[in-house]
């Protein structure tokens, strides 16, 4: 437990047995599931938490609270990380009124088979809350990250509450002086393909002056550091990369098409160039992806596979693709002993993204780098350096 300010208290919990987040994403470093009190005339809780946590987060509550009961659990994402323990609550706490929209109560009733919404408080965008000084207005995000979701903003203190948006992987605490990387893995990871939706909702939020926003996982973020955090989610939004420079994701069997990828890391270092590579079957598969979307080129190189393109790159692209990776230039290197045919088949699989620029060199490795492939891995290395 934490306090955000006097009035507004983080009772989440801390999930340090998670092994994956979403049934996909490693959490070497756990995850927060946050929950808010308000303290007023009125006592409001900001969202539940994951059910493996209820007992611990009602026991939260329960210290902070003292003596009072909570009279409004406001609810501004369904899935289930944060609506796991409403049941419980509701146990517990069976005269507070649950606030959510029209999709909310709908979403809880197919969870719960409860409908809720018969002794809760619908909202619309833009409705209010007085819960005595403190004054809560709400604010619709949809598909930030589900259709339901809403941001809350508290405007005697100017704390905005941003459900999923602003979030980030790790215990809080542990990993808020590396924000911009947990918060990049998890932007992308799980909101990247909403950026059209995403921009929006920063828009709307332009009007509102802040102190300080409140995720519902991670580190809170404080004052001085809000332009800097909507600023990076602005450039998120819009894929535009953070950093001028090429991203080399390589999957290699024997090591030939590593060395291909080096050389090329070396050849650009060499021109000048800022450049990363990543092991597509080593390195965490989600950190790639949110590599790809910070830098401004990207090269794919792969074994040649069951005619194909290796599994790991293969599926690198794919989560590119479906998390609509756009506006970046791309090169390939193809490795084969007989038949390397992948370079083609990557191309195809990035057609289903737009705003993609390809380089004109493709590199083919014939099992191990000779001349010809040193010239083309010069030739690509070229072509990157180059500002088109
Ligand atoms: Fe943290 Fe979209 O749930």
């Amino acid at each position: 437990m934490n306090n955000v300010t006097e009035d507004i208290i983080n009772v989440g919990v801390d999930d340090r047995k998670i092994d994956l987040f979403e049934g996909m994403y490693r959490v070497p470093d756990g995850i927060t599931y946050n929950s808010y009190v308000i303290y007023d005339d009125k006592i409001v809780v900001m969202d539940s938490v994951d059910a493996h946590f209820g007992e611990e987060w009602l026991d939260n509550l329960a210290k902070t609270l003292g003596d009072r009961e909570p009279d409004y659990l406001i609810v501004q994402h369904v899935e289930p990380d944060h609506s796991g323990s409403i049941k419980a609550f509701k146990d517990k706490y069976p005269r507070a009124v649950l606030v959510g929209n029209q999709k909310t109560f709908v979403m809880l009733g197919e969870y719960f088979g409860v409908d809720y919404a018969v002794n809760g408080m619908t909202v619309k965008n833009g409705d209010k809350l007085s819960l005595g000084k403190h004054e809560l207005t709400f604010l619709f995000a949809p598909m930030v990250h589900w259709p339901e979701v809403m941001f809350t903003y508290e405007s005697s203190e100017r704390v905005l509450f941003s459900a999923d948006a602003f979030g980030s992987f790790g215990v809080a605490g542990d990993s808020c002086a590396d924000w911009d990387d947990v918060a990049r893995r998890y932007y992308i990871g799980i909101v990247g393909k909403f950026g059209v939706q995403v921009q929006s909702v920063l828009n709307k939020l332009a009007g509102y002056e802040l102190s300080c926003i409140c995720p519902l996982h991670g580190c809170a973020i404080a004052e001085t550091d809000i332009p800097h955090a909507v600023e990076i989610y602005r450039r998120w939004a819009s894929y535009e990369p953070e950093i001028e420079g090429t991203l080399i994701a390589y999957s290699s069997v024997y090591g030939h098409t590593k060395e291909a990828a080096e050389l090329l890391g070396d050849e650009l270092k060499q021109r000048g160039g800022a450049v990363k590579i990543v092991d597509l079957v080593r390195d965490d598969w989600s950190e790639c992806v949110a590599q790809a979307f910070r830098y401004s080129k990207l090269v794919v190189a792969s074994t040649t596979y069951n005619g194909g393109i290796f599994p790991a790159a293969r599926e690198f692209i794919d989560r590119l693709t479906e998390r609509n990776f756009r506006r970046r230039k791309i090169g390939f290197i193809e490795n084969g002993t007989w038949a390397p045919v992948c370079a083609k088949q990557m191309a195809e699989k990035f057609a289903l993204a737009v705003d993609l620029t390809f380089a004109n060199t493709v590199v083919k490795v014939r099992s191990a780098l000779n001349e010809e492939s040193i010239n083309q891995i010069r030739e690509l290395a070229n072509e990157l350096s180059t500002h088109n």
